[in-house]
């Protein structure tokens, strides 16, 4: 049998929270048991991605985790994937084996989630280096390199008709929003909606609520360019806080009879999650967290909120379990994510990709490696 090689090849390395990423040569090693390389074909960016790039200790760093690819090698044990497959990286992996893998009510997997220090889950190192220097991964998946080491149980094998210069959407950002819509709140057909945040993952809690037949989707966002874009995913009323000297909730319970059905927190602002309570109505109004807050992570509430019967209810990757659910979920809706890349970027401007989503020009920009 071959033995993989160590991979010398491009990255775009992150030195400094905040300070543009710096193209070099990286020593990509070979797969560990159960582990597979991948040749990346195309990354999105992600929010996800600045809010840690900006506010986080860990560097050097190679961030991206929304990336489809080509198996390239396989470690030791890895049975579920050949070279060439076609993958999507994922950010919260699947074991299959864990309580909460074994469990319909849960995609939380307590073996391959959500990495927070920048390692392999296996063996806590990292699979990069730059002149001898390790270099940390993100989220176990770190998409900003031609060729990247993500663990077996942090891929999802797609059908090779799927345009991998698409389906990267679906790794992260469209996957939770509309997972969001109908995995966690299961919206039902004439439901009044409303979405705090209309960037790719509250555009996509739209377009979900809309194939579920909500009869009003209202759009809050404080950029007033995002309301063209909006429509076409489904909002049908859109507020910006800033034109009114009311709180945005008294609107909201205004146009919506006392308050919506279901209510969205698409920013990553814990103030919104209050706001976004008290817009839904009592008895079953149920609000759903997507945002992932860089600051002030406590959320305050008056426990009214709660004896009228209202529900709070966190999201992690729209409760879709990657493994399991992906793969159909890109049948279905590979052909349905063009409305969201709003620009096309080789890897060498990835920095102006940064810039764009800082400056809220853009829904998601496809990188192309
Ligand atoms: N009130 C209303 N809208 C706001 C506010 C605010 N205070 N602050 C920001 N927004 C809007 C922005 O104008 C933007 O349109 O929220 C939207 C956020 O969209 P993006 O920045 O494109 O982010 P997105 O990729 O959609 O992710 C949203 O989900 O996965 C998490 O980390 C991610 O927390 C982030 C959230
Ligand atoms: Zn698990």
């Amino acid at each position: 049998i071959d033995q993989p090689n160590v991979i010398t090849c491009k990255a775009m390395v992150a030195w400094e929270a905040g300070k543009d990423l710096v193209m070099e040569e990286v020593e990509v090693s070979p797969p560990q048991p159960l582990e597979i390389r991948v040749k990346v074909i195309c990354t999105s960016l992600c929010r996800t991605d600045i809010t840690a790039w900006e506010s986080q200790a860990i560097f050097p760093r190679i961030f991206g985790h929304e990336a489809s690819g080509i198996v390239e090698s396989v470690g030791e044990g890895v049975t579920e994937f050949v070279k060439g497959d076609h993958v999507l990286t994922v950010f919260t992996g699947e074991c299959k084996t864990c309580k909460h893998c074994e469990s319909k009510k849960s995609n939380m997997c307590q073996v391959l989630g959500l990495e927070r220090r920048g390692v392999m889950h296996s063996d806590q190192g990292t699979r990069f280096s730059v002149k001898g220097k390790p270099v940390y991964h993100y989220c176990a998946v770190s998409s900003f390199s031609e060729y990247t080491v993500v663990h077996s149980g942090c891929a999802v094998k797609v059908s090779q008709q799927a345009p991998l210069e698409k389906i990267c959407l679906l790794s992260c950002g469209v996957a939770a929003g509309l997972g969001a819509a109908w995995n966690v709140a299961d919206i039902s057909k004439g439901s009044i909606v409303v979405i705090f945040g209309l960037g790719t993952v509250g555009l996509a809690v739209a377009q979900g609520a809309k194939l579920r037949g909500a009869s009003q989707i209202i759009g809050v966002d404080i950029n007033p360019e995002k309301y063209e874009k909006a429509k076409c995913f489904g909002v049908t009323d859109f507020l910006n806080p800033n034109e009114y000297n009311e709180p945005i909730q008294q609107v909201i319970k205004r146009i919506s009879g006392g308050g919506t059905d279901y209510s969205f927190e698409c920013i990553g602002n814990t103030g919104m999650v209050t706001t976004a309570l008290q817009s839904c109505c009592d008895g079953w109004g149920l609000t759903v967290t997507l945002g992932v807050p860089k600051t002030n992570p406590e959320i305050a509430s008056h426990y009214s909120a709660f004896l009228s019967g209202k529900t709070l209810k966190g999201s992690l990757f729209g409760g879709w379990k990657p493994k399991s659910d992906l793969p159909s979920l890109v049948n279905k809706y590979m052909n349905r994510v063009d409305e969201f890349i709003t620009h096309n970027l080789p890897f060498e401007d990835i920095n102006k990709a940064f810039t764009l989503m800082r400056e809220g020009k853009c829904l998601r920009c496809v990188i192309h490696m």
